[in-house]
This record gives structure tokens, sequence and C-alpha cells, in this order.
């Protein structure tokens, strides 16, 4: 997965062995008192789950980066709401969808009242966890995957941070349109995906399966505007720490600026409004775009 934390410095088998191995003692470990899933390691806000996938090593330069891309989010959604003459001590409700272990949940708890915040996983584990560990208010999916059932609230700003680099073409759509739905009048979804920067490095970072198809995703990218390719079980098994119900509706995925401002566009009925594409913003590597809820 092309994440924007980068990775360690590690051969590729190694790092390979290694998740294996974490991934063995997580599946088959017997569920531990919370104060063991969790590590507090030195000037970081909050402890660690040991199922954050986005920390890219213990060390403290890595820390320091994990914790510097979770500022990089908070930053993204202040410049959104800069464009529209808000700051974040505005915002009456905000909700992290798809917040994994909170990377940035942890950065914003920082900067705002916390139980204004809402985190979304479809992880089972990770909700409850951001919970107990910054005040905000958990919110999760059922086994049936019924998102109806999920009790979204409205809020004035959805983040979703490295969820649609990852969405198949429907989902991709779906989420927009549930997303769309879940805003404010004048609220605002700030969200990131991959395009022409993180594809230039997919041969590198990417593993070896996708860097065969670069060519494939480029052709797709410059014809369509959009490439979704499935992980492979094997690599999905290294990729989310949950067994994932949706199986391969999970992947990577590539969009260019105009598919997305046009998925938008018909997703949402007409309700999104463009406001902002930043190539790159994100760590580097990702594209972040913004977006408000028309009043009417
Ligand atoms: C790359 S991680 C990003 C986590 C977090 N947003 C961050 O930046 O640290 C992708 C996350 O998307 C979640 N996810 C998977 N399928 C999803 C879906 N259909 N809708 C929302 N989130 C999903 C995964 O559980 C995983 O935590």
């Amino acid at each position: 997965m092309i994440r924007p934390e980068g990775s360690r410095k590690r051969p590729p088998w190694i790092v390979r062995v290694l998740q294996t191995a974490r991934r063995r003692l997580r599946m088959s470990a017997p569920a531990e008192p919370a104060a063991r899933e969790a590590t507090q390691y030195p000037g970081v806000f909050g402890r660690i789950h040991r199922n954050d996938t986005m920390v890219p090593g213990f060390s403290p330069e890595a820390l320091a980066h994990y914790q510097a891309v979770g500022s990089e989010a908070c930053a993204l959604v202040e410049q959104a709401l800069r464009r529209t003459g808000r700051a974040l001590g505005d915002v009456r409700s905000l909700l992290d969808f798809g917040c994994g272990y909170g990377r940035v949940l942890r950065m914003l708890a920082q900067r705002m009242d916390p139980a204004k915040i809402a985190a979304f996983e479809v992880d089972p584990r990770a909700p409850a966890f951001c919970a107990a560990e910054f005040g905000v208010q958990a919110l999760g999916i059922n086994k049936a995957w019924d998102w109806a059932a999920v009790p979204f609230g409205q809020y004035d700003v959805i983040w979703a941070g490295s969820i649609f680099t990852h969405l198949n073409e429907a989902d991709f759509r779906s989420t927009l349109a549930l997303l769309s739905g879940r805003l404010n009048p004048g609220g605002l979804l700030v969200f990131t995906t991959h395009g022409q920067e993180a594809l230039r490095r997919t041969p590198t970072a990417g593993g070896a399966r996708l860097a065969a198809l670069v060519p494939r995703i480029w052709t797709e990218l410059d014809q369509r505007g959009f490439c979704f390719l499935p992980y492979e079980p094997d690599e999905l098994e290294h990729i989310l720490p949950f067994p994932y119900p949706a199986g391969r509706q999970f992947g990577a995925t590539w969009v260019n600026e105009s598919y997305v401002r046009a998925a938008a566009h018909e997703a949402s009925m007409g309700r999104l409004e463009f406001l902002a594409f930043q190539p790159q913003a994100w760590d580097n590597l990702q594209d972040a775009f913004t977006f408000r809820r028309r009043a009417a």
C-alpha cells in the first residue's frame, strides 16, 4: 500500500516476514486488557495501538513523522475552514471517517474539544480505542456491513484521510454520496486521494505486483481518470489488521482531479461545491480535495 507515512528502510522480504509474524500474533492472541494493546511513547499524545498500521516505526524519527502527518491533516482541515472564514474553534461537529487508530484524531483532539469529534471505523476495534484514548465519540459498523444502520450525525467538517485511496468505483461514489448527505449546510468535506505523484512512486513503493501494472494504471488514469486494483487476499492480510468483510472491494485507487470533481457533483446530486484541489498536499504524496455542502 502506498501510504503517506512512508515506510521503514527494510528489504521487502524482511518487511513481509515481520508483518506476517505480527499479523499471526494479533489473530491468535486472546483479547488482551486494554493496557497491553497500546503503548505510550515519549513525546506522543496518547498511546499507540498495536494494530495501528499507519505507524512507520518506533524510532524517534519515525514517531515524529507519524505525528507530522497527523498535524498536516489538521492543517488541511484548518486551511479548508479558512477558505470559508472559519477556524477549528467554530466547528460544532467533526467526523473523522475511517479514522484508523487515531493518527489524525490524536492531533485534532489537542486543537479542539474532543467531545465534538466523531470517530468512525470499519475496523471493529478502532472506534472504542479512539474514544477511550482521546475522548471522542465512537462510531462503528455492524458485522452485516449495513451502512444504513451506522448512527452518523450531521457534521460541520468531515475528514477522510487515505480512504478514497482504497475504494473501488462503486464505493468511491457511494461514499461521496453518503458523506455529502452527512454535512450540515455550508459543511466541509476534506479528503485525500492517490494521483500522479502516488502513481509515480508506485514502481518503488507499491510492491512488485503493482509495479508491473503501472503502465496499465497510467493508461486508465489518462483515459478515464480512475483506476482501481483490488488487493490480493495475502496483501490485504498485511494491510488491514482485521478480517475485511468486503474482500476485493478494498485495493489501490488512483484518480485525477476532473474525475473526482465530476463524481462529487454526480454523487451528491449537485449538493457538493468544489473549493480546492491541492496536489501532493498530504505528506508530499496524496492529493487533497475540499468540497462545501451548498446551503440548499
Ligand atoms: C490507509 S488507512 C487510513 C486510516 C486513517 N484515516 C489514517 O489516515 O491514519 C485506511 C482505513 O480505511 C478503513 N476502511 C476500509 N474500508 C473502508 C470503507 N469502505 N469506508 C471507510 N473506511 C474504510 C480501514 O479500516 C483503514 O483504517
